[in-house]
């Protein structure tokens, strides 16, 4: 994909502040699109590792675009934001909004801090672009903020470009988005915002022109609606262990409706991450600002269910150990928050892998791609530098992540490692039938106790998940 536009509107150059996950594809998928970007951070080591054209976290296939873009020359990163403010037209701010530490809310310091840093500097005609996921109003309260500081005053526009883009999925959710909105004010910003995204509106990707406020919602809304989704499967697996009905069939059942659809109905250890969590925990908070908490008052639910499947998971792994774990060896098979994500921000995995732990379970925790950042979080668990290393001995094996690795072990093969065959899989990601064919007692929360192999919510879409292997 690379086509720029030969409209009337000359090719902006593009900045993009903040190079996490978002930041970091947006930047190098603009170079890639053929437009000339220049991608800052505070944080000289990101920067710096992006120069040398190493990806500070994992996602797949963006290595590949990181190094086609440095070759193009037309992406270049700096930690300048006075050559930030000279270069670009079009400013993307892409910063965190992590969870305030006292409360629900967003803290919204680095998005103010960019905000303003750019505000100040802009001498000329520009747009600035913000792509965080932020409380309703916020770009609103931004645009007076930055016309306040302005040189350029009214000249110097403000846009909100809610993204949608999922780790490990990054760079086709960037080139390849289901949808795009703009929230606008006025036309010449509508004009710049087409321009820089010609090359994805000309293969027919569907945009939404929208005020600011409606594109502020539409990324909380959105993620209110996945996590409200995931909930609402894993409330019925709560009533299906009351009832030894299995959760997997109903879903398979219920996903058969085409109204009420395949994907993200995936019961198990429930939704973690650097969004999904925050993002409800905000909007309720902002609702009851806004005096409308009543409306969304059932995030809170979505939320407690979501919490309850970490402790479910280890009521469950105490219960295959014999009632008690104190001294049990566990092998927690996953830590980031995802499969192909080294991400573990609210990950359930190390979370129930926490829990065990606290409880005195003796955990090993192996995870192909998470074990650095899940040591960090937590340096007194015991880390494996493999599977069969984390399997080794082990008295409960429990699969928390559902990576492909996990999910075409062999059972037999894992049988030589452990010292007692009982597994929990929180993610109902394995083949049951197999399992429990080869001597293992298999248990997995909304499933009765002997679970045969249901295929069921295959969506390549949404990766490894779904299916048995
Ligand atoms: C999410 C949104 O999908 C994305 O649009 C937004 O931009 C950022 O937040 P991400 O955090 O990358 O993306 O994760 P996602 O793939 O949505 O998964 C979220 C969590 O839900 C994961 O922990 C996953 O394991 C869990 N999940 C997902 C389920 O438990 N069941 C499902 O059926 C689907």
């Amino acid at each position: 994909m690379c086509n720029l536009p030969s409209s009337a509107v000359p090719v902006p150059r593009v900045t993009v502040t903040g190079t996490g996950y978002l930041g970091a594809t947006h930047a190098i998928c603009m170079a890639v699109m053929g437009f000339e970007v220049l991608g800052a951070d505070v944080d000289r080591n990101k920067i710096d590792m992006l120069c040398a054209g190493r990806v500070p976290f994992f996602e797949p296939g963006l290595p590949e675009k990181l190094h086609e873009a440095l070759a193009s020359n037309r992406l270049r990163f700096t930690t300048d934001f006075d050559e930030v403010a000279q270069f670009g037209d079009v400013h993307f701010l892409c910063v965190g909004t992590p969870q305030a530490a006292a409360s629900g809310a967003a803290d919204l310091r680095y998005v103010e801090a960019a905000f303003s840093s750019l505000a100040a500097r802009i001498s000329r005609k520009a747009l600035l672009v913000g792509k965080s996921t932020v409380p309703i109003g916020t770009a609103a309260r931004l645009t007076r903020m930055v016309r306040d500081i302005s040189p350029v005053g009214p000249e110097l526009e403000l846009a909100w470009n809610p993204e949608f883009l999922r780790e490990g999925f990054a760079v086709r959710d960037t080139l390849y988005p289901d949808r795009l909105v703009f929230g606008v004010e006025s036309a010449w910003a509508e004009a710049q915002l087409r321009t820089v995204f010609a090359p994805i509106l000309s293969t027919g990707t569907p945009l939404i022109v929208a005020d600011l406020s409606t594109a502020e919602l539409v990324k909380v809304a959105a993620n209110s609606f996945l996590a409200t989704k995931i909930s609402f499967i894993n409330a019925m697996a709560e009533v299906c262990e009351a009832t030894g009905a299995d959760v997997t069939l109903l879903a398979q059942a219920l996903s058969l409706d085409d109204r009420i659809g395949r994907r993200f109905l995936k019961p198990g250890l429930g939704f973690g991450g650097g969004c999904l969590p925050k993002d409800i925990r905000a909007f309720r908070h902002r609702a009851e600002e806004l005096g409308v908490g009543q409306a969304v008052s059932f995030l809170g639910e979505v939320d407690s269910i979501n919490n309850r499947r970490r402790v479910r998971t280890v009521d469950l792994i105490r219960e295959l150990a014999g009632g008690t774990l104190t001294g049990v060896r566990v092998a927690a098979l996953g830590a980031a928050f995802k499969p192909n994500s080294d991400d573990v921000r609210d990950a359930p995995a190390l979370d129930v892998a926490r829990l065990l732990y606290l409880e005195g379970a003796v955990v090993t925790v192996y995870d192909p791609q998470a074990n650095a950042n899940a040591h960090r979080l937590y340096p007194d668990l015991n880390y494996a530098a493999s599977m069969e290393e984390a399997v080794a001995r082990a008295d409960v094996v429990a699969l928390l992540t559902e990576w492909e690795e996990f999910r075409h072990a062999d059972p037999d093969y894992l049988a030589g490692f452990v010292h007692q065959r009982l597994i929990v899989d929180g993610r109902h990601a394995l083949n049951a039938s197999d399992y429990t064919a080869k001597g293992w007692e298999y248990r997995a929360l909304g499933r009765p106790y002997q679970a045969r192999t249901v295929v069921v919510l295959e969506d390549a879409r949404d990766g490894a998940t779904g299916t048995p292997a």
